[in-house]
Formats: C-alpha cells, structure tokens, sequence
C-alpha cells in the first residue's frame, strides 16, 4: 500500500464484498467451486476485508464452494449468510469454520410489508428469532454480522429495537439493508442518525449499509451512509446483484480515494487491481461492462472530442479527474510469443494472479502454443481469457469434441457436433439454421437431445486486431433454468459453440442440483429460501 492511501482506523471504510453471494444471485450466473475459489483468490489480492462468499444453506454446491474458499483463501474475513433458522446458521458455521478470521451473516426482516406478507408472522416474533439468531450464531462464532432486512421501509423505531437486541446479543457488525433500491441520500442520512439516536450502542459496533440500486441511487446512498458514519459498504464488482444489483465496489472505492481529501475516509482497497477483477468477474459471469461504465468500462477513459483530446494531451488532468494506471487500465503489458516456453508461461500467470500448477499448467501450456502459433503476440489479456477457458472445462459436463459447418451465401448452412456427454460418450447430432452460428447450436441440441431457447448471444474481441481471439457469452433456458456459458477462441464458431455447450452444462447442472434440493426440501419438510 502506498502511503497516499494509509488511512487510520477512524477513517478507514470496510469493503465487503457480496459478488459472490447477492452477486451471484443474478439471473443466469452459474460459477462452479474453482471459479469461485478463483474470484476470491483475485479479491483478496484486491484488498477487500469481507468476502460474503455464499448462502450455504440453499444448496450442496454453494456450501462446497464456500467451504473450499474459506480453506484456500487468507487475508479477508470469510463470511457465509444464514437466515434466523438454526440450520441455517450451522450450515454457514459448518462452511466458514476453517477460514482464517470466519464471519456468519445472519438477517431478518423487519418491514411490516415482508412481516406480514412474506413472513407471515408479526414484529414480536421477529425480535425473538433475531434474537435467537444472533446468541445461536456467537455461541458458534465470535464475529456475528446481523441485517434487518427492507430497513429502509421498515419503520424506524422498530428496526432499532431488533438491532439493540442484536447488538446486546453479541453482533459486532449491524448492517443496515436499502434491500428494493427505494430510498434516497437524504432520507438515508437522516434515517441512520435516527437509528444511532436510538441506539447509542451502536457507536460501539460497526455500522455497515448494503444499497440497491434499482433507482440507480446505490453508490450515492451508501457514500451517504459512510457520510453518516458507517465504515462498512457492502458492494459488488460490476455491480452485480439482484435485480439492478448492487453498489458497485469499484465505483464506491475510487469515490472514497478521489474526494478523500475532501471527506477524509478512504480504504485499504489495492486499486490499480479493479480492472482485471472486474474482467474476471465479468468473464465468469457472462455479464457484459457496459462500455460507458464508471471506473472499469472500456471507455471510461477515452476521449472522443478534438478539444478533450487536445486538453488530455497537453496536461491529462484537464479532462481526468483519475489515472487509468490507478485503477489497473493500462497495464497489459506482458508480451509473450510462440518461443516462450513454460517457465515464462508460468511467470506470467503468476503475475496475473492465477495459482496454475501440474496438469493444470500442461493444459494452459498447450492453449497458450496452439494461440502463439496463430497470433504473433500474446498479451496479458489473452493470457487471462485462455486460462479462464481452461478453468471452465470440469469431468462429468457435456464438452464440445468437434464441429464441421458447411456454409456461404449461395446455400443454406448445415453443421454437424460431436459432443462429449457427462458419461463420457460421444453423441453426434446435425442441423441446419439461419447462419452457421445458429446450425451448429441446433447440432449441439440435437447431439444433447436437450431443446434449449437462446436468451442471449454476444461476441467481443479480447484485443485489438485482426488476430484477436474472439469471446462468446451465451445465456440460454434449457429445463426451466436459465445459465450462461462462455467460450473463447481464434475462430467466432468454434468460441460460440463451446460457449453454448457450457451454458448447456450449467442449465442441466442447475436444474439437478434443483432436484435434488426439492427432494432434501420435501424430505425436512422446511422449503430452501429464495435468494435475499
Ligand atoms: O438486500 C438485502 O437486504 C440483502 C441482505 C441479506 C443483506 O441482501
Ligand atoms: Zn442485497
């Protein structure tokens, strides 16, 4: 950390980073354990206090991988959510008691409009499952986080009698949840002054604000919330999340580190990593930066107009209030080529922060020659999206084995799959379609026997140029279930098949794991909670 940015406890803002949990939650996102472990590998390099790295309870899946990020990951807390039900609460512990410093999360409503209608219960009962909740959880762990969830239409008076209740009860952090995105900065300020009137105690715990951002008001209401004394943002990369998602994390960070003199807070976040976390989490996710996003999107430091153009290389402050090297735009700067051998392979991805050993190593290895021998350069960015592609590859999942496309303007197009299924067979299937793109999807249906409705297609290019490999997202509904997939390659067909065999796989992983929860749900009789 550099000295601009040491900053004394007093002043010093909490991340905790949710990406991994309400981020996840966001339609379509389906990360298995190692790209899970792999986010929470790159947002400990990134500096984040907290990772909220899942739900344990609401499926076998999401407890393994918070689980396997609490035993791999060190630096940050590792926190789990938990409803007030006490398996709730010792699924969290069962899964984040190996991490260095664990945290359970726990939360309750304390809306009359969920209360009566989603609860079904009434205020009474709330305080005593907070209760509950949070002396059950201390008696587990020493550091409980508790959440009264909709605070922000909840009734104020009330909401500050559950959190003394939580704060007598042990809960060394309240955060305190604009959960639908609804209110404003101002009212927010005035809100949380209310609160801490009522509670005095809680100038002895820390005080944490998690923002929707359905009216667009995330950022601004959780700098409003820091303003008003918070020194815990709950946040999201990208700002992901349910719904409009969350306060994103990169922009509530550099808000903090650009006006700090201004406000005096600021956090230990290492900045000049924001922009590769953000491509992980973007290329995991199938979620797409829009191109004018604040802080990480592709434009956010270009300059189109002569006269900024002009202004920026005179003196670039005239038209830029951050440096692009700051939050790690601009830095791709590790070339290899196709004599590079595996040593320096190694050394590359190691600075890029990926842990790649054995086999796992062979296999980047052989990506990397088959992309060298076609491209005269690879670069950092190249280097992240093949090592990604590997990861996405696990046994026991359909996988494209090959494709043949027969196409041009003068004939209708047809395309023929193998495809490994997860028994390790080869079905073979064959289609025609409106373009190649489209025959060789239909080829991947009729090879899986699975009928799948595309939701979603896009391709960008990794880099600039002719030679660039080409990234294809593909989010599709096969079984009721909507995944993504992504798939990354020199040739568009090849990128977009392998894409739209993942985001196969992981609609069919999906709706097994919904089976089996439905029949593990029938069997305790006590139904898996909808996501927060
Ligand atoms: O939005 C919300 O209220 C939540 C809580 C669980 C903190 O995600
Ligand atoms: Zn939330």
């Amino acid at each position: 950390m550099s000295i601009e940015t040491q900053v004394d406890e007093a002043s010093r803002v909490e991340i905790f980073d949710t990406t991994l949990r309400d981020g996840e939650q966001s339609p379509g996102i389906s990360l298995n354990t190692q790209e899970k472990v792999e986010i929470a590998t790159q947002l400990a390099r990134l500096g984040v206090d907290v990772i909220e790295a899942g739900f344990p309870i609401t499926s076998p899946g999401d407890f393994e991988a918070v689980e396997a990020i609490a035993r791999t990951v060190s630096g940050p807390v590792v926190c789990g959510l938990a409803r007030t039900q006490k398996a709730d609460i010792e699924a969290v512990w069962g899964a984040v008691k190996d991490a260095e410093r664990p945290r359970i999360h726990t939360f309750i409503s304390t809306s009359d409009i969920h209360i009566a209608h989603q609860l079904q219960t009434d205020r009474a009962d709330v305080k005593g499952q907070a209760r509950a909740a949070v002396a059950h959880a201390r008696e587990l762990c020493a550091d409980v986080e508790f959440s009264p969830m909709d605070a922000t239409r909840a009734d104020v008076e009330f909401t500050a009698e559950v959190c003394a209740i939580a704060v007598a009860e042990g809960a060394g952090v309240i955060n305190v949840p604009d959960t639908v995105g609804y209110t404003t900065p101002e009212e927010f300020t005035a809100y949380l002054e209310r609160l801490y009137a009522l509670v005095p105690e809680l100038r002895s715990v820390r005080l944490s604000v998690h923002c929707h951002d359905d009216l667009g008001l995330a950022v601004a209401n959780s700098f409003a919330g820091v303003l008003a004394g918070a020194r815990q943002v709950e946040c999201a990369i990208n700002g992901i999340g349910e719904r409009a998602g969350n306060c994103s994390l990169e922009e509530i960070v550099m808000l903090l580190r650009t006006r700090r003199s201004d406000h005096g807070l600021d956090t230990t976040v290492e900045t000049t990593e924001l922009a590769r976390t953000s491509r992980m989490v973007s290329r995991f996710t199938g979620y797409a930066v829009q191109f004018n996003k604040a802080i990480v999107g592709r434009n956010a430091f270009a300059h189109e107009s002569g006269i900024h153009q002009d202004g920026v290389l005179k003196e670039r402050t005239t038209y830029e209030i951050m440096d692009a090297r700051d939050v790690g735009l601009e830095s791709n700067s590790i070339v290899l080529g196709k004599h590079s051998g595996r040593h320096a392979l190694k050394d590359a991805l190691h600075e890029l922060g990926f842990r790649v050993e054995g086999n796992a190593l062979n296999q980047a290895f052989k990506a990397f020659k088959a992309l060298a021998d076609k491209k005269k350069q690879v670069t950092a960015l190249d280097l992240e999206a093949i090592v990604s592609d590997e990861m996405r590859e696990s046994e026991g999942r359909y996988e494209l084995a090959w494709f043949e496309v027969e196409a041009g303007s003068r004939r209708s197009p047809l395309a023929r799959v193998g495809v490994t299924t997860p028994a390790g067979v080869e079905a073979t299937g064959e289609s025609g379609g409106d373009g190649p793109v489209d025959a060789v999807f239909g080829a991947i249906q009729a090879a899986a026997a699975t009928e799948c409705e595309l939701n979603q297609y896009t391709v960008s290019a990794v880099t600039e140029g002719g030679d660039a490999l080409g990234e294809v997202t593909v989010m599709l509904r096969a079984h009721g279930r909507l995944a993504s997939g992504q798939g990354v390659s020199t040739d568009i067909i090849e990128a977009s098949a392998r894409a739209y065999v993942r985001a196969l796989s992981n609609a069919l992983d999906g709706a097994a794991v919904r089976e089996a929860e439905s029949v593990a749900a029938d069997a305790a009789s006590s139904p898996v909670p909808p996501g927060p």
